[in-house]
């Protein structure tokens, strides 16, 4: 598990230490969402986000660019995605949840990229059998959030190359060993189809130009490791005749336990989409928290929110009420509340957003076909 005195290091493939989101920011170079955006997007939108307002999305590059087109009347596309390397857990949702509404709220289309070739090349424990699985049940989990069928196209990069391979060799072809050396950190004992990944990470950020013949900025929803990802796509992007994608970036959901993101090397310390009602209280009563030794002690001095997990869940996605949110923030930091007890809260909230999803991912079994990018290909061939 990552530790917070551990120095930070955010990759695609990693993220580990203390989280520095101003440092990411900075170094990333990326631009913070200001409250000047936040009144812009809003007052397209008609409706505040809570993710927005309480600042887990909050970063972006070239969003401002992609409203002054929308309000030219250009719309744009969304691209997001999954790397199916196991079961999605509620931090993946986030980017998911936010796109979701994003979508509803302009209206636009939706390319979902699940990455089944990166994982097969970059976990080395993980058979093509097991990759072939977690794709399928992860479909289930993107079709959950509520995206609309008409304007969604999930991707499936081995099922679907047809309709990705003619961009990804142009793409390829522009991105040299050194700059995915010194960008993504690659190493010569890697096998090669992870030093070609990052071309097909690229395409659907170019894929809805491509097969209209139309010029159309998109936009990627996303946590903000993937960043690496898209300085490169931004670089090759007008080499190939594309517009460079604009991305809107989230923090990392923390894990229940100590320390880190929500991860899925760390199974007690993930909720994911899946786990039992049992399991995911065991979990949640478990979560590492900002309290004191004993009880007595709690009441006398009140115990520490910004370091305790169970808070960061109400702030982040189960605690939408302001108010509600202050005052239980004021209770813990007056020891009003013992830990127990604020968990005791959490623990029904997360087991009701878990069956709700559980319910629609039952019904994305018999829908899957509705949301499957294989539609594209009438159009490409047109
Ligand atoms: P993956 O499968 O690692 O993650 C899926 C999405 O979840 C975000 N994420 C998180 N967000 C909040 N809290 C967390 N703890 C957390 N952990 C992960 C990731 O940033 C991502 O948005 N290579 C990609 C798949 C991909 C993709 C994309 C992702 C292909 N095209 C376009 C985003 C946008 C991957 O393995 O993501």
């Amino acid at each position: 598990m990552s530790k917070d005195n551990e120095e930070m290091v955010v990759t695609p493939w990693e993220v580990r230490g203390k989280l520095d989101y101003d440092r990411l920011i900075e170094e990333f170079g990326t631009q913070r969402i200001d409250e000047k955006l936040l009144k812009r997007i809003y007052k397209i939108t008609g409706e505040k986000h809570v993710m927005l307002e309480r600042e887990l999305f909050f970063s972006h590059r070239d969003l401002d660019w992609v409203l002054d087109e929308y309000e030219k009347g250009n719309k744009f596309v969304i691209y997001t995605g999954r790397g199916p390397s196991g079961n999605v857990h509620i931090g993946h949702l986030v980017p998911w949840i936010f796109t979701k509404w994003w979508q509803e709220k302009f209206d636009t289309r939706l390319y979902f990229q699940l990455t089944n070739d990166e994982k097969f090349w970059f976990e080395q424990d993980l058979s093509y059998d097991e990759v072939k699985k977690h794709t399928y049940e992860n479909t289930l989990d993107v079709i959950a959030t509520g995206v609309e069928p008409e304007n969604t196209f999930i991707i499936n990069d081995i099922e679907h190359i047809d309709l990705l391979y003619e961009l990804a060799v142009q793409v390829a072809k522009k991105i040299t060993f050194s700059t995915a050396k010194a960008v993504f950190g690659f190493e010569n004992s890697m096998n090669i189809g992870g030093i070609f990944y990052p071309s097909m990470q690229a395409v659907p950020a170019f894929l809805h130009s491509w097969i209209y013949g139309e010029k159309t900025p998109c936009i990627i929803p996303c946590a903000i490791d993937q960043d690496p990802h898209w300085r490169v796509t931004r670089d090759v992007a007008e080499k190939l005749g594309y517009y460079k994608p604009a991305s809107i970036q989230n923090k990392f959901l923390p894990g229940l336990q100590e320390g880190g993101k929500m991860s899925s090397s760390s199974p007690m310390s993930a909720l994911y989409t899946t786990d039992t009602t049992k399991v995911a209280r065991k979990k949640v009563m478990a979560a590492f928290t900002g309290g004191r030794e004993t009880a007595e002690e709690q009441r006398k001095l009140g115990a520490n929110p910004d370091i305790c997990s169970v808070f960061m869940y109400y702030d982040m996605l189960f605690m939408p009420d302001d108010k509600e949110l202050a005052d239980i923030e004021q209770k813990c930091r007056s020891g009003e509340i013992l830990c127990g007890e604020c968990k005791q809260i959490l623990a029904p909230r997360v087991i009701d957003f878990l069956e709700k999803h559980q319910e629609k991912r039952e019904e994305a079994k018999e829908r899957i076909h509705e949301f499957s990018a294989s539609r594209l290909r009438d159009d490409i061939r047109r």
